[in-house]
């Protein structure tokens, strides 16, 4: 058995779990997949602990069941509108006689970087390498076993609500289950979504969910910009049950069924039967009365999502493409013409490329297998591989601190 790496994806629609195992030629295969529904978050926040956590415990269960492995513990997704990135730098002296640069030397220039003030309701949750400079040259992806004696990184420290993240921790650990770490939703997403190329030149990337939209920016490899809004798909489908006068879940039915933003023309308009909420009686409507409804809540979203990019100034940063991930708009028919104009922008819909979790659902969940399998080594809590070690990294200590109560 190789290494099992597990991302849970608490949404506002459902729970994914998603096993990856490496393999020895250090290549990842998705070889479980859980998926149960949930309503316990709501604008990205835990509001039912227990629904949650029973939530969690049958996606996992699936999981586990695909791939005939026993669950103990897992990476959590932390949407990236609830985290705030700061850089920093870190200095110190290589510690070999022989001035070859270790992990440890490593390790340590990470944990200094850390150092760093943060708001009382913020924690740290993850500091990653963006540029090492050793001796003065900088530019440096991984400087171990290069010669030095100075070593200094320039790095990200993401932190995240620490509210949001005990109240994830909580249902977690309810559901018997250990957080080996937490990854920020858009870096994870970005490794089943994006190219190398469009991280680098300048990209968009859209997780618009059930109950939010996650958007971020990355532009020279990184993570520039993150923030969210609280509106998703179904807020198309409340539109559609109050337009059409219908329950949620036959306007849920609806929109999966007959979902566009395109218009066809009146004389090729055919009635569609529909359950009415009064007296359940069936009545007609036509895809184009449907398609109004959509596209009004589609564009006011996207509109929203440009604002947000044309305030905090990035809007220049996108020299590639808009993706658009996340089941909210993403199976909607017009979608991505719609998203050009508004955008101005070339669009397209992203989802992982892996058999079996090919659609942009799991975008988030697959992510976050492929960031943890992908930095695994650069990941500063995950102090080697074994696991007694990871269990007393910093990390996980600072989680104990803040889950005390639930900690075995
Ligand atoms: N075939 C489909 N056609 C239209 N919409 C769909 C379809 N399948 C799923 N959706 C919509 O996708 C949304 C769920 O997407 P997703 O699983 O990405 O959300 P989530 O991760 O649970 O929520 P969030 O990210 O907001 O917390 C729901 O609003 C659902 O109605
Ligand atoms: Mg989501």
């Amino acid at each position: 058995m190789g290494d099992l790496i597990v991302g849970l994806d608490i949404g506002t629609s459902k729970v994914c779990t998603i096993i990856g195992e490496g393999d020895k030629s250090g290549e990842l295969h998705i070889i479980g997949i859980g998926y149960y529904p949930c309503n316990g978050v709501k604008k990205g926040v835990v509001v039912d602990i227990d629904e949650t956590a029973y939530s969690i415990t049958k996606s996992i269960e699936q999981a586990e069941r695909m791939a005939n492995q026993k669950i103990s513990s897992v990476y959590l997704k932390i949407y990236g509108g609830l985290t705030t990135i700061y850089k920093n730098n870190g200095v110190v002296a290589v510690s070999r006689e022989d001035r070859e640069i270790t992990k440890q030397d490593v390790d340590r220039v990470l944990q200094a970087a850390k150092i760093i003030a943060i708001p009382s309701d913020k924690e740290i949750i993850d500091v990653i390498p963006l540029e090492y400079t050793v001796d003065g040259y900088g530019e440096i992806k991984d400087p171990v076993g290069m010669a030095g004696i100075r070593l200094e990184v320039n790095a990200a420290i993401v932190t995240g609500s620490v509210t949001a993240i005990q109240n994830m921790g909580k249902c977690v650990r309810k559901a018997g289950l250990e957080i080996e770490g937490i990854v920020v939703g858009p870096l994870a997403t970005s490794e089943a979504v994006l190219s190398r190329d469009e991280k680098e030149l300048g990209v968009a990337l859209i997780d618009v969910g059930a109950g939010v939209t996650d958007i971020s920016v990355f532009k020279n490899g990184s993570l520039i910009y993150s923030s969210m809004i609280a509106v998703g798909g179904w807020h198309i489908t409340n539109d559609l049950s109050v337009g059409l006068k219908v329950s949620f879940e036959e306007a849920e039915n609806i929109k999966k069924r007959y979902g566009t933003l395109e218009k066809v023309a009146p004389e090729k308009l055919e009635p569609i039967k529909i359950t009415s909420l009064a007296g359940k009686s069936k009545t007609t409507t036509d895809i184009n009365e449907i398609s109004d409804i959509i596209e009004a809540r589609v564009s006011e979203l996207l509109m929203l999502v440009y604002d947000k990019l044309e305030e905090a100034e990035v809007l220049e940063d996108i020299v590639t493409n808009v993706v658009i991930t996340g089941g909210g708009i993403s199976f909607l028919k017009g979608n991505v013409e719609l998203a050009q104009k508004i955008f101005n922008r070339n669009v397209r819909i992203g989802a992982p490329q892996n058999i079996g979790v090919a659609t942009p659902i799991y975008s988030a969940g697959v992510g976050v297998v492929k960031y943890v399998y992908k930095n695994k080594k650069f990941i500063y809590n995950l102090q080697g591989s074994d696991k007694k070690e990871r269990k007393s990294s910093k990390l996980v200590n600072k989680l104990k601190e803040i889950f005390s109560d639930f900690w075995a």
